[in-house]
């Protein structure tokens, strides 16, 4: 284990199997659809998650990533920059966002509205984590790995101030590291 890490929360072995059994999900369901996903990453939290998952769908999917930031302003409701676009026009795609964490779910939301806007068929998501607790807007991932409590994580593209990201489990960061 890292010296910054408190606790492992998941380990690699329980993130590879959550991956087989997520993808097997999105295959049938999507299979159901009669529909193929756009799969889209978001940078750079999402990458080993990402990596992992598409091994386990069974369709002949395209993946894409994007790389949003948020803007820091008096406003509430948050709106996002775009610093790394698709490569191609969403105009009627079927998109699955993959994600590393749902936290307050603003930037899911943006992320999804501004797809919608741009004129994506539909926009669900996968994130490997989720912290119910910390949301402040309505918004839930269609597939959640794994739902944590309020504690900072790092590990499997988590990062803390950019570092961390290729430890290959979850793991709490030691309060002292940040405080
Ligand atoms: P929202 O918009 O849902 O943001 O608040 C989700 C983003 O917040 C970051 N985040 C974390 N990053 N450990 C991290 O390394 C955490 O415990 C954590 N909680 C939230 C992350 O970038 C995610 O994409
Ligand atoms: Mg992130």
């Amino acid at each position: 284990m890292h010296e910054v890490v408190e606790k492992v929360l998941v380990s690699q072995d329980e993130i590879i199997h959550k991956c087989a059994e997520l993808g097997a999900k999105i295959t049938s369901d999507y299979k159901a659809l009669n529909e193929v996903p756009y799969v889209v990453g978001l940078l750079k939290g999402s990458v080993p998650f990402m990596a992992e998952i598409i091994k386990h769908i069974d369709l002949d999917i395209q993946i894409d990533f994007m790389d949003v930031s948020s803007y820091q302003g008096t406003k509430s409701v948050g709106d996002i920059r775009i610093d790394k676009d698709l490569d191609c026009s969403v105009q009627g795609l079927s998109i699955l966002l993959v994600e590393d964490i749902v936290d307050t779910g603003r930037t899911l939301k943006e992320v999804k509205r501004t797809l919608m806007n741009k004129g994506a068929k539909d926009v669900k998501v996968v994130s490997l984590l989720d912290k119910p607790d910390r949301r402040v807007v309505d918004i839930e991932a269609e597939y959640v790995g794994f739902a944590i409590p309020n504690e900072f994580v790092i590990g499997y593209g988590l990062d803390y101030d950019q570092k961390y990201r290729n430890l290959p489990y979850i793991g709490v960061l030691k309060r002292e590291i940040y405080e």
